[in-house]
């Protein structure tokens, strides 16, 4: 089953399943040693979803050791645990540089609003589709938990108008803003994406920042090689074809499009951010199509 234009999903099915996967991946991450992430709320919100296969990653049963290092399951964990850190630092820079508003768009089971320190009169924004919205919100609250900040959620779809909901909420574009979009842009079709930066642009005071991540060949080697990521999944119970989630055609390369825009860029490829973090890049079949995954920060000039 593929794409479609109104298509919708909550955290067990279609898109939403992914914010599941990564989250997994999260959780196995924050218990390895010398984690490079700690996110607490993961394993228990992965639980709380309630799919099998990602139930038993974070709970220690699932057997993620291929001597060939070409495991699924753990070479996604590692891939979080230098994302998630990426984004994390992203965060953490903005607002050490005074910004106090934040967007995190695609939010998906990410818990930064929940677990990172936010200087005081920090106000974060979390938009996603309504059902995601709605059980993480759920959940947290009767896991006890409470955002570290002023959290504002958006239950929007961003190929909707999401901007005038954002506003709505309160967004204030005369303030600078930290943006990401995490593991969003292959979900999009490529017209949406650059629909979703010119969104962005007219929303973003100078000084704002924004940081993402995207496959320059617009994820067409990732969907190819997705037979056997996804049968690795489906070997363990999950019966999901990742190449059916992406929106497939040409994009226009993020970094070109952003300084088009006014944004400074700075990029790195994947490679380069394991090793920023002291971690060195699985080389196997499977890893080929990550490996060209490039994080982008930028800020508006
Ligand atoms: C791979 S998950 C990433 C979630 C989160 N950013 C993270 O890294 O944990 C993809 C997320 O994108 C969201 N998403 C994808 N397309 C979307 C759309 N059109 N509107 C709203 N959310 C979308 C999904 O609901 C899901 O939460």
């Amino acid at each position: 089953m593929s794409r479609s234009d109104a298509d919708s999903w909550d955290l067990a099915t279609s898109v939403g399943t992914t914010a599941t996967m990564v989250a997994a991946a999260r959780a196995v991450a924050s218990r390895d040693e010398n984690a490079l992430i700690d996110d607490p709320f993961a394993a228990p919100l992965v639980r709380a979803v309630g799919i099998d296969v990602f139930t038993k990653m974070v709970d220690g049963d699932l057997d993620m050791a291929a001597t060939d290092g070409a495991d699924t399951a753990r070479i996604m964990t590692d891939v979080m645990a230098v994302r998630t850190r990426f984004f994390d630092d992203f965060f953490i820079e903005a607002a050490s540089a005074g910004v106090r508003q934040a967007v995190i768009l695609a939010s998906g089971l990410d818990s930064r609003s929940y677990r990172l320190d936010w200087p005081a009169g920090t106000v974060v924004y979390e938009i996603d589709q309504p059902k995601v919205i709605e059980f993480k919100t759920e959940t947290l609250a009767e896991l006890g938990a409470s955002p570290t900040t002023e959290l504002r959620t958006v239950s929007i779809d961003l190929r909707e108008d999401w901007p005038a909901a954002l506003r709505a909420n309160g967004f204030d574009d005369t303030k600078p803003t930290a943006w990401s979009a995490e593991g969003l842009l292959v979900y999009l079709p490529p017209e949406a994406q650059d629909r979703l930066f010119d969104n962005i642009t007219a929303l973003s005071a100078p000084g704002s920042r924004i940081a993402t991540e995207y496959h320059p060949d617009g994820g067409a080697g990732l969907a190819a090689r997705s037979k056997a990521i996804s049968s690795q999944w489906q070997d363990r119970g999950l019966d999901l074809n990742m190449a059916d989630l992406f929106y497939p055609g040409d994009r226009n390369p993020v970094i070109g499009y952003l300084e088009q825009q006014g944004w400074q860029v700075s990029a790195r490829a994947r490679e380069e951010m394991f090793a920023v973090y002291g971690r060195h890049f699985p080389d196997t079949d499977l890893t080929i199509s990550l490996r060209n995954s490039v994080s982008v920060t930028a800020i508006r000039k």
